[in-house]
């Protein structure tokens, strides 16, 4: 009986309900497949462009500033850009004796941590200050002075070569390499480095450190 139910002919075209049914749930497996494939696609897209911020910054290597210089404004990616060697003579950062070296490039979000106003670099007292309320940090984003919670956050850095191309050792960045998953240390630029990404989309928030003591003022 129930065989000769699903043999009976859909309309005029000859095709059995069987059949029918089975196109219809073809049909719905393909969709959901289209619908899938789509979403993918849709969140791998990167949802800003290079240049625009929560996107990507290429910076030439020849607007790095020098070995422990001041740091320079990139206003559109809203960060500092800062190349520090604690190993070297620094007249602009005082390392304390529970620091060990530090040395690389950083990019420091210009967003003081603790109510978000726009601080900057004050050349006659050497550190970064907050017009808000007086927080004050060192060249490397460390916290000088309250109410600032905690140290200045960063964005992830790649080297890159001449044609833009990430520079890999045995295929691992050395940022990675040397951070691991936690970009916040300074990036050490390897040989052949013609340019920097800052990804202002991958934010490191600065850690709770103390309060320095005796630092320049
Ligand atoms: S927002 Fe910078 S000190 Fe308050």
């Amino acid at each position: 009986m129930a065989n000769a139910a699903a043999s009976v002919s859909v309309g005029s075209s000859g095709m059995t309900r069987r059949e029918f049914l089975y196109y219809i749930w073809g049909a719905s497996i393909a969709l959901l497949t289209a619908q899938s494939a789509g979403l993918l696609v849709w969140f791998l897209i990167p949802r800003f462009r290079e240049g625009e911020f929560g996107g990507k910054f290429v910076v030439s290597v020849d607007n790095v500033p020098a070995v422990n210089s001041e740091p320079i404004n990139v206003p559109d990616g809203r960060f500092w850009l800062v190349n520090l060697d604690t190993d070297q003579p620094n007249a602009l950062m005082e390392k304390v004796s529970d620091e060990g070296p530090i040395k690389g490039v950083a990019a420091i979000y210009k967003v003081c941590t603790h109510l978000g106003c726009i601080y900057s670099w004050t050349p006659t007292n050497n550190r970064f200050e907050c017009p808000c309320h007086g927080s004050k940090y060192r060249l490397d984003g460390r916290r000088i002075e309250d109410p600032a919670p905690r140290t200045l956050d960063r964005f992830e850095i790649e080297a890159l070569d001449a044609d833009k191309n990430p520079i890999t050792n045995n295929g691992i960045s050395p940022a990675i390499e040397v951070n691991g998953t936690d970009f916040y240390a300074p990036l050490e630029l390897p040989e052949g480095t013609a340019y920097l990404s800052v990804n202002t989309g991958a934010r490191k928030v600065g850690p709770k450190q103390e309060l320095l003591p005796n630092v320049p003022k």
